[in-house]
């Protein structure tokens, strides 16, 4: 899929200000700093569509875009940002609850995971609670570009292995990197594939 338009819409503080659900919807999570906005600009291949910090928890609202007036990509507040305060923490909790639970058009969710580290309780337990939830969800491994091959795939393999202790079939995982543009084909054909099944109608079951 070539990205010809990429518009900022809107950004909400909850799920009842987001943008009427005229498209099908993806959305971007993760922990803090872990790259979602460098990788919106990535697969957009705009550079300062989301605004991306060196600094975690820049993110505070859901942010959305229109994509080739065609389908709504959400960029999402980072969760597990270390400095927040319980009631920060419990705001966020809310607020994706309520996005998840209400947003009939969501196809999707991007979790993206730091390449670089070993699987991290906090994303385990957000990927549980998707499933269980019945929300499907696809990795993209970030920042793969700070990796040599070996250490990417050794890391690799510990999330694997980390995912079969929970689940016998894994979902797709995508290597990416916001420098190199690695993930960008398989990423924006994975989302044209799936909004050719998703037509109309044919929304999620809520
Ligand atoms: P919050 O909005 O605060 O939750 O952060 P975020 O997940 O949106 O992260 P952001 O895109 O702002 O990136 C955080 C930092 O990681 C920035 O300093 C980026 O330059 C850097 N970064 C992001 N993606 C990559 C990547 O693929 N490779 C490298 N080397 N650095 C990256
Ligand atoms: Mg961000």
């Amino acid at each position: 899929m070539n990205i010809t338009s990429a518009k900022f819409i809107t950004s909400s503080q909850h799920v009842s200000q987001c943008p009427k659900e005229s498209y099908p919807e993806y959305a971007f999570i993760g922990r803090s700093n872990v790259g979602k906005s460098s990788l919106i600009n990535m697969l957009t291949g705009r550079k300062k569509l989301a605004k991306t910090s060196s600094t975690p928890g820049k993110t505070r609202l859901i942010n959305h875009f229109l994509i080739n007036g065609e389908w709504f990509l959400a960029d999402l507040p980072g969760y597990g940002y270390a400095k927040a305060s319980k009631k920060d923490r419990e705001a966020f909790a809310a607020m994706i609850e309520g996005y998840a639970s209400l947003r009939t058009n969501l196809v999707c969710f991007f979790v993206l995971i730091d390449s670089r580290i070993p699987p991290q309780e906090i994303d385990l337990d957000f990927m549980e609670w998707l499933a269980d939830s019945g929300l499907p969800f696809v990795i993209l491994r970030t920042k793969t570009d700070k990796l040599n091959q070996k250490e990417r795939h050794l890391h690799l393999s510990a999330l694997k292995e980390k995912l079969h202790e929970t689940w016998e079939e894994l979902p797709l995982i995508i290597e990416t990197s916001a420098e190199t543009g690695a993930g960008k084909e398989e990423v924006l054909g994975f989302i044209e594939e799936t909004n050719g099944k998703v037509t109309g109608e044919e929304k999620r079951d809520a």
